[in-house]
């Protein structure tokens, strides 16, 4: 890169140094015409050639003779004398005269291009010199008769004019300059460098001389479109995406540099927008097309904030950039969700999806708030396309962050992950399908004991409370209540049972669970040993002294105990549910059962003991050994105690089958949400129809939607209302069977 540096011009005369300057426009002062004493007659004539003798030295670079005080003088008494007039048109035609002739040398000449235009500098710039000297010494002619007269051009504009007038309007002249300039400007965009100081001097020759836009801009203007134009399309073929918007970027720099070294300010706006017009507004379509999607799946944050400032210099980038950034994260989103073999990693893929594309939004589309809007808008869509399934995924991976055991080291990971979790819950509609599920887990976590931390617990509820109000938590908050009171009323009981049964063999705990906050559970019959028996009355006894009139029913598919066994190889304690309890028991009195005897003894459901039954004989921990071997258990199996078995570990919990959501839990909780929503339904549709007592089916349609807060299609919303229908809620008009009335 190569500076110019502004000239300035020092002259050096024989009496005095003038630093001058190229003149600006002066004020116009009057001045008072003072009487002075006439000349002689041969003044006029002897000075104007002492005169004429200066300029021509100027114009011919040699000494002046006379000192330049005494000009200086000459030209105010010739001016004194009322000769002005006639002064100033003796020095135009001098000037005249010598630019006239100066032409000369750039007609028919056959010098090659660069060379013409250092030729028509330097005589650009010797004119500038020669008519500063000139004007110093005509100074007091400008500072007066000019001022006086406003048709006069002062001595530089009338330099100016001439030079525009006789070189630079010379149609020769004129096309091989800008040519010229126009070729200089073709080399350096292909990369050669070029004479930048000519080319600014050689600018700025046409702007002082007013003639840049007229003879230079359009054609300079025409040439960057053509160029770029033809460009764009070609490296769009060539290129991908991201090596394209560098070389925009790159483009769009020298362009700006060109500004700041030769090119007219003037110039910046129609330069800049052409070549963002040729470059990017053409192509935009294309580039999102073909780069946006490969940027976000690879997260190439460098180019896509590129991306994203070049975009937002043209009208339509950004709308568009958003509209395709909106349209990738649906269709990645929707892969995510709908995919039922990628159920297991969805919700983590989500959430990683989310903070990927969050960066994106943050670093890359600087905060952006209609692309913030529309990353939500995006989630909210994907996520619901796909009904209930992605509700209960959340649910399930907030139980499994919330569960003792899980790998979020610190409390303030798991507050940041659930937080984030919150993010993806909001987007979901019918959120009753999450509290169900969310619901049922939480219970397992209180009664097995396993949840993480009760703060992170008490952490969760609060953000759902805050996110859906206390009516969707309360009964989440009276499970909580319910297990405190739990705990005081076993203080109470132990105290109790010390008294009546003291020598006791058994420590049972009781959890009181509030029907109606808890997930509704089925009720088993179960043949319980007579010790155990013997304990709930004792339990039922002190409870309802405590609290008369209420009703116990025991769950004992929640229960669970720890058992002593001895082995061959010592005693062990064994974590299992009550249900393997009550098989275990049995071995206490016999050597070798029947599949058979268990089910009639324990009269636990054939499904559930068949559960049971592979969990202490087929899995990891088998404390009873079945005959024939296998996986399964069927009918006429059989059982002995495994007094073999070892284990390094004292306390084994024998897989607890509590834990684990049977495929059977999970139909049930859907179906009660389902089953929860047609009630729903009907309340709302009877809702309405009761304040509104005749509506269309559209405009019913219309109001359903508003007040349901989950999915539901327009055809269950049809079945409810025959249903409602035949029940006798409603009734159809008689002329127009798309109209309702309210039966009351
Ligand atoms: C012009 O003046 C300079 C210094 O005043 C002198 O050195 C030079 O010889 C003169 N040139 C001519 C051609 O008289
Ligand atoms: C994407 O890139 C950003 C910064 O370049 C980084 O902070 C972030 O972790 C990356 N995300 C993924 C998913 O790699
Ligand atoms: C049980 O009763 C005995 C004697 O009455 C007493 O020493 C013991 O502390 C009591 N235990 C509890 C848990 O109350
Ligand atoms: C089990 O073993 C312990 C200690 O080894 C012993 O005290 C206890 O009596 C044994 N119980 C039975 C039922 O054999």
């Amino acid at each position: 890169m190569s500076l110019c540096e502004t000239r300035r011009i020092n002259v050096m005369t024989n009496d005095s140094q003038l630093s001058a300057s190229k003149p600006g426009t002066a004020k116009k002062i009057v001045i008072k015409n003072f009487e002075k004493p006439k000349l002689p007659v041969e003044y006029l004539p002897k000075t104007w050639d002492k005169l004429q003798e200066a300029v021509v030295a100027i114009q011919t670079s040699k000494n002046i003779s006379t000192p330049l005080e005494e000009l200086y003088k000459a030209v105010e008494n010739l001016c004194s004398h009322k000769a002005a007039a006639q002064l100033y048109d003796y020095l135009q035609s001098l000037c005249e005269k010598h630019v006239k002739y100066n032409v000369n040398q750039f007609i028919n000449s056959d010098t090659d291009s660069l060379m013409f235009l250092k030729l028509l500098d330097n005589c650009w710039q010797a004119h500038c010199r020669q008519m500063i000297m000139i004007r110093s010494i005509f100074l007091f002619l400008d500072r007066t008769y000019v001022l006086q007269n406003a048709a006069i051009l002062s001595i530089w504009d009338m330099g100016l004019e001439m030079f525009r007038n006789y070189i630079i309007s010379n149609p020769q002249v004129q096309s091989r300059a800008v040519d010229g300039l126009l070729q200089l400007v073709e080399k350096e965009r292909a990369g050669e460098s070029v004479d930048r100081c000519l080319l600014k001097s050689l600018l700025r020759m046409l702007s002082d001389l007013q003639i840049y836009k007229e003879v230079f801009e359009g054609k300079f203007l025409q040439a960057t479109e053509e160029l770029y134009a033809a460009e764009g399309q070609r490296l769009m073929q060539d290129q991908e995406v991201p090596a394209y918007l560098s070389h925009v970027d790159k483009r769009l720099n020298e362009e700006w540099e060109r500004l700041m070294h030769y090119l007219d300010q003037s110039t910046k706006r129609p330069l800049i927008q052409c070549v963002e017009k040729q470059l990017i507004s053409e192509h935009l379509c294309n580039i999102l097309q073909k780069g946006l999607d490969q940027l976000l799946d690879e997260n190439r944050t460098t180019e896509l904030s590129l991306m994203y400032n070049l975009l937002s210099k043209v009208k339509e980038g950004l709308p568009e950039l958003c509209s395709y950034f909106n349209q990738y994260i649906k269709k990645r989103g929707k892969v995510i969700v709908t995919n039922p073999e990628k159920d297991k990693t969805m919700v983590q893929e989500l959430l990683d999806f989310k903070d990927q594309l969050d960066v994106v939004v943050m670093q890359c589309f600087q905060k952006n708030e209609k692309f913030v809007n529309s990353l939500k808008e995006a989630f909210e869509y994907f996520i619901n396309q796909r009904p209930n399934k992605p509700a209960e995924l959340i649910a399930k991976f907030v139980d499994s962050k919330l569960r003792a055991g899980n790998k979020e080291a610190t409390e303030e990971e798991l507050e940041r992950l659930l937080d984030k979790i919150m993010v993806l819950f909001r987007f979901i509609h019918g959120k009753d399908v999450f509290e169900a599920f969310y619901k049922k887990d939480l219970a397992k976590r209180l009664l097995v004991g396993k949840s993480a931390s009760v703060d992170a617990e008490k952490s969760m509820l609060s953000k759902l409370k805050q996110e859906c109000g206390a009516g969707f938590t309360s009964k989440l908050e009276g499970m909580f209540k319910d297990m405190e009171l739990s705990k005081e009323l076993m203080l109470a009981f132990k105290q109790y049972l010390n008294n009546t049964m003291p020598h006791g063999k058994i420590d049972m705990s009781v959890n009181i669970l509030t029907m109606g906050y808890w997930p509704t559970y089925q009720t088993w019959e179960v043949n319980l040993p007579q010790e155990m028996v013997e304990y709930q009355d004792v339990f039922k006894k002190f409870y309802l002294g405590k609290h008369s009139g209420r009703k116990l029913q025991w769950q004992p598919n929640l229960g669970h105990c720890l058992l002593k066994a001895n082995f061959t190889s010592g005693q062990k304690e064994l974590l299992v549910s009550l249900f393997q309890t009550l098989v275990l028991l049995m071995f206490n009195d016999a050597d070798e059962v029947s599949f058979e005897d268990i089910k009639q003894s324990t009269t636990i459901e054939d499904n559930e003991l068949r559960r049971t039954l592979q969990s202490l004989a087929c899995g990891k921990a088998r404390v009873i050994l079945k005959t024939p071997k296998g996986r399964d258990v069927n009918n006429g199996d059989k059982f002995v105690f495994n007094s073999e078995f070892k284990n390094q570990l004292f306390r084994i919990k024998i897989n607890q089958i509590q834990m684990k959501e049977t495929q059977e839990e999970q139909t049930n909780t859907q179906e009660r949400v389902f089953q929860d929503r047609q009630y729903q339904i009907d309340a709302a549709i009877v809702r309405i129809m009761k304040t509104r007592k005749s509506l269309t089916h559209n405009l019913l349609l219309t109001e359903l939607y508003d007040q349901l807060k989950f999915p539901v299609k327009p055809t269950d919303l049809k079945k409810r209302i025959e249903s409602l229908i035949e029940r006798d809620y409603l009734e159809r008009d008689k002329d127009n069977t798309n109209q309702y009335h309210y039966v009351a």
